[in-house]
């Protein structure tokens, strides 16, 4: 069966009875106690999704907590070093959370507080989803929990104290790899014992097909911004543009690609990069752009990195947020349609990014978006001076302060 994206629907709600999109991705691979809780926030959110007050709420919240728009700005100094294409960067992390996910918390902590729960738990890797979802919680009153891996523990110290700050409490996962997918896999099993109690926040378009749905339909807000964005600048949707953004779980691609998965390919395409790894190393997280696997993880089916058993396999990025070895159903349908295409960066060709950004405009992208500054970065000399790069960036540096001064010698915040 070839698989097609409807017009005119968003893709969020492109699944069918199952939560399957194309009827191969995503779902609900869930144990039996969690049918329920899941149909009841299913429920739930189909009826807020029409309710004004509610769009209302999300919208202030939106202008005046996070301060929408985000800026659109053109690289002009790394348009000039590369020659070629034109770079322009949609500045996510301008906002008080310094990331995408701010989007997807607001709107959980509003869901959390109509179902009348006093908890919310999550997962993070980078430490932005925890640091984002503590912030939130506390302005909504609400108790966070927030669930880590050991090694991300580590390098993402910075995070994880201002999640302390807000009052969070910061649970250490030490099974498996002690990275994201652990995070993930914890949170999800304390969801499980606490439903009752307890709103279950996962920090991408991962997992159980609602929560692909909440994530997206959150960060869809990037790309509303972007559209209106072009148009005031160019007059129009620029003929050739390209719209470059990193991919883990793919909640920030998913929303910066939202608005315009419906236009043609040659007019706007979707370029995702995912964790290439170390050039050393075998190992990536990189499902859609380098031997995967159909399988489940976390609820849904989706490529994710498999060993030859099926077990789910080992990854390595350095940039935590990335590190992970599956990916949105929503991206996996994106691929198998023809709509957007993967390719990976490198953890060197990200630093290398990073230092560039960093040295010639005023932005400082986390290692999560330095991989799609990467791949914009060698793309550029080779497109035409009317192509439009537009990159997502997606992640505030400071996370990665002690990485970079390590690997590179500097940090520029
Ligand atoms: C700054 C930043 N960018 C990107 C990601 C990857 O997540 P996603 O693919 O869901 O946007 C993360 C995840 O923690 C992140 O912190």
């Amino acid at each position: 069966m070839s698989l097609k994206i409807k017009k005119g629907i968003p893709l969020i709600d492109q699944h069918d009875k199952n939560g399957m999109w194309g009827g191969k991705f995503g779902g609900n691979f869930v144990p039996e106690t969690l049918k329920k809780p899941i149909e009841d926030l299913e429920k739930l959110f189909s009826k807020l999704r029409k309710d004004q007050s509610f769009i209302k709420e999300r919208d202030y919240y939106f202008e005046n907590y996070v301060g929408t728009p985000t800026p659109l700005i053109k690289l002009d100094n790394l348009t000039d070093h590369l020659g070629g294409a034109q770079l322009w960067a949609k500045v996510v992390s301008e906002n008080p959370g310094t990331a995408h996910k701010v989007y997807a918390c607001i709107v959980h902590c509003l869901i959390a507080k109509r179902a009348g729960k006093r908890y919310v738990c999550t997962d993070t890797g980078a430490g932005m989803q925890g640091k984002n979802l503590a912030m939130v919680a506390k302005k909504f009153g609400l108790r966070a929990k927030i669930f880590m891996g050991v090694r991300d523990l580590v390098r993402q110290k910075k995070n994880v104290d201002v999640m302390k700050k807000y009052g969070a409490e910061v649970v250490p996962v030490t099974s498996g790899s002690q990275t994201l997918v652990d995070a993930v896999s914890e949170s999800m099993r304390y969801w499980v014992a606490n439903c009752q109690d307890v709103h279950m926040v996962i920090g991408s378009t991962v997992g159980p097909s609602i929560f692909v749905k909440i994530s997206g339909y959150s960060t869809s807000q990037i790309s509303r911004e972007l559209k209106v964005q072009l148009i005031e600048e160019f007059g129009e949707i620029p003929n050739k543009l390209k719209l470059l953004n990193c991919v883990g779980g793919g909640s920030s691609a998913y929303g910066f690609w939202s608005e315009f998965i419906d236009y043609d390919k040659k007019h706007v395409s979707l370029i995702g990069v995912e964790a290439g790894g170390s050039k050393k190393s075998k190992l990536h997280a990189a499902p859609l752009s380098n031997n995967s696997k159909l399988g489940v993880l976390h609820g849904a089916k989706a490529y994710c990195i498999q060993d030859n058993d099926g077990q789910i396999g080992e990854t390595e990025s350095l940039s935590s947020g990335l590190d992970y070895p599956s990916v949105s159903p929503l991206h996996c349908f994106l691929k198998d349609t023809g709509r957007a295409e993967y390719t990976s960066a490198t953890d060197e060709e990200a630093l290398n990014a990073y230092k560039l950004v960093s040295k010639l405009e005023n932005i400082s992208p986390s290692l999560e978006p330095s991989h799609a500054f990467a791949t914009a970065i060698s793309l550029a000399p080779k497109l035409s001076k009317d192509t439009i790069l537009c990159i997502d960036s997606c992640g505030h540096s400071l996370k990665d302060s002690d990485i970079i001064k390590e690997k590179l010698g500097f940090y520029t915040e």
